[in-house]
């Protein structure tokens, strides 16, 4: 299984022949489609920096969106085919298992300068050719992350830009919770608001795991 970084909190995962990305906002480079095709999109909330492009993506390759009914009312009226889900359940795809898994933030869409209701935030579990991969989406620490160390997380992606999400301090003490194989940071340096010192989250968090911080368009073989 292939995951490559796209910035902020995009990712694509390649594997078991399906192509996949995760929130696809893009602050610069976009992934190249055009060989894989996509699969699936995941969106763990309605903000914008998560939406991204998902839905020009999904009707340009035919992909499913995988989110909350909510948000995924809102797509399907946009032409969008949808896989809803709700937090705390999980489905078996030809790819392998998703859970959805709480993230405490907010969610909606903002659209003729009015707020839409898009459901509840969440993080997302991906379990696939023997990889668990944990999206926490945007999150504050939360004692529900305790719940994913009986996960053996391979993979955690975790916000630490602060100001929305957890800061690097409150990502250091999600690490300890999750006890994850290997911690990839995200959702930093995209704005202003939301920089942090991804060195000083390196150097800590490598005390309780591996650490790995992609720049945009790596890629980690799984
Ligand atoms: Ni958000
Ligand atoms: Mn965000």
């Amino acid at each position: 299984m292939r995951l490559t970084y796209f910035g902020h909190s995009a990712f694509l995962i390649e594997g078991n022949g399906v192509t996949a990305l995760i929130d696809p906002f893009f602050p610069s480079v976009k992934p190249d489609l055009n060989g894989n095709g996509l699969n699936y999109i995941f969106v763990t909330h309605g903000h914008a920096d998560h939406l991204g492009e998902t839905v020009d993506l999904a009707l340009k390759y035919d992909a499913v969106v995988i989110c909350n009914p909510e948000l995924g009312h809102y797509l399907s009226k946009k032409g969008v085919q949808i896989h809803p889900m709700q937090i705390g359940g999980s489905f078996d795809f030809t790819f392998g298992k998703v859970k959805m898994v709480n993230a405490t933030h907010s969610s909606s869409i903002t659209e003729n300068g009015e707020i839409i209701y898009a459901g509840p935030p969440c993080g997302f579990l991906i379990h696939s050719e023997g990889n668990k991969i944990y999206h926490a989406g945007d999150t504050g620490l939360m004692m529900d992350m305790k719940l994913l160390e009986d996960e053996s997380i391979d993979v955690a992606l975790l916000p630490i830009g602060g100001n929305y999400t957890m800061d690097v301090d409150d990502a250091i003490k999600a690490v300890k919770m999750i006890r994850p194989s290997l911690v990839i940071p995200m959702h930093y340096d995209t704005f202003p608001l939301i920089r942090a010192d991804v060195d000083k989250f390196a150097e800590e968090a490598r005390k309780f795991c591996n650490v790995k911080i992609l720049n945009c368009k790596e890629t980690i073989v799984l």
